[in-house]
């Protein structure tokens, strides 16, 4: 990762010279490439699939509005992102979620591309029955199913077993349409957790009476891709053992870190297809959804920030601050930081601290550089996904995007 950055640290040098740092870069390019694997990947899947991007994993519009460019639809779940998907020219929405309001509900019905919904209560069905009745509007719809009864993902959906009852209430409303089911995983490394879900579906709708299964034209089998190349963390208390020590000749290969490999898009395609296949052949399937977020963006976007005090031989603080990705990621997560100023790709143990008065403004332990300091350009890559959108004006202010050209 650090490697592939340094290729391109001379148009990264140029644009932090002109628009100052900290700084966001967007590579539209490098976005545009994921959609098409992504495309690719799911292609030979054996219903047609539809994606759907999570907007909630990078609202910024220029990430929206590239990925509308390539035919993908938006997958949205408030009314501010409503706003967003049809500024981006989105021509497909869906609408998930808990705790849809009732403006949210009624925006979604009047708007220009009406969203189906995904709906995650009775309470909600109701609701939404008013606001189809009121406006006279058809309006397509479905249920999500939650897949977890217990713990915090309890809020999610509702019960498979209130399903045919869900699916009589809304056909006393004559303005809507239910085509349809949806759940959602989460933090996937491998297909099995999703393909699990579709085997247990399969199990439970085939019994279902056949004027109840004919509804459910459209499955849809949310996002929760993860990233290759995997996911590296900390080990349990080392970031806090890291912290509260100086680094000078610390080897970072001591860092206990955990690395968790992630499959690639092409074999969660083949199996997910497979379980379809196997599992769901009751179902009179027009098209599958997918709601990638983080898979199609977290390569595209990099944050660039300044050295702008050297503390100590092993102690520099930032420009940037954890603001500009809005929680203290850095203690658990592990991104290379790059120094494109000194490069080179030996790792060496720095506290790389930012510049907000709070001791959790942490952006790394280490960086990959031949020294570092004051002035030095630093840029953490992979910061597209759940970084620009829970970014916060907390003591200094967002920095801004730009598009790498
Ligand atoms: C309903 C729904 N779909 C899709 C996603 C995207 O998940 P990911 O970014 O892990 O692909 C989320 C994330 O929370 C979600 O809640």
């Amino acid at each position: 990762m650090a490697g592939d950055v340094l290729g391109r640290r001379e148009k990264f040098a140029t644009l932090a010279g002109q628009l100052g740092t900290p700084l966001y870069v967007f590579d539209e390019q490098l976005l545009i490439e994921r959609c098409e694997r992504l495309k690719q990947a799911f292609a030979k899947f054996p219903v047609p699939v539809s994606a759907f991007y999570a907007v909630k994993s990078n609202n910024h519009p220029y990430v929206s509005k590239a990925l509308v460019s390539q035919g993908i639809g938006l997958d949205i779940s408030s009314g501010l992102e409503l706003a967003l998907a049809l500024e981006a020219g989105a021509r497909e929405i869906i609408f998930t979620g808990p705790g849809k309001t009732a403006s949210e509900l009624e925006a979604a019905t009047s708007a220009e591309v009406q969203p189906i919904i995904w709906l995650d209560s009775l309470t909600e069905l109701k609701r939404l029955a008013g606001a189809a009745q009121e406006a006279k509007t058809p309006v397509r719809i479905g249920a999500r199913l939650n897949i977890q009864p217990d713990g915090l993902w309890r809020k999610f959906g509702i019960d498979i077993n209130e399903l045919v009852a869900f699916i009589h209430k809304a056909q006393l409303c004559p303005f809507l349409d239910f085509c349809g089911i949806h759940f959602h995983s989460s933090w996937n490394m491998d297909a099995r957790a999703q393909t699990a879900i579709i085997e247990s579906l399969g199990a439970k709708l085939s019994p279902l009476p056949e004027p109840v299964r004919q509804k459910i034209r459209i499955i849809d089998i949310g996002g929760g891709y993860w990233p290759e190349p995997g996911e590296l963390c900390w080990a349990d208390g080392e970031a806090q053992m890291i912290m509260k020590r100086g680094l000078i000749d610390f080897d970072p290969a001591e860092f206990k870190r955990t690395f968790t490999p992630a499959v690639p898009i092409e074999q969660f395609a083949q199996e997910l297809g497979d379980a379809v296949e196997k599992y769901l052949g009751c179902l009179p399937l027009e098209r599958v959804f997918i709601e990638p977020g983080r898979w199609l963006c977290s390569d595209s976007m990099s944050l660039i920030m300044r050295v702008t005090d050297k503390k100590m031989p092993d102690l520099v603080i930032t420009d940037a601050g954890t603001n500009a990705i809005g929680w203290e990621r850095f203690e658990s997560d592990v991104f290379p930081v790059v120094n494109l100023t000194r490069p080179q790709l030996t790792e060496r143990p720095c506290h790389l601290l930012g510049s907000l008065c709070t001791p959790h403004d942490v952006w790394g332990f280490s960086y990959f550089g031949a020294a570092i300091e004051e002035g030095d350009l630093l840029l953490v890559p992979s910061q597209g996904a759940y970084t620009w959108s829970l970014r916060q004006e907390f003591i200094k202010p967002v920095p801004k995007v730009c598009r790498l050209g």
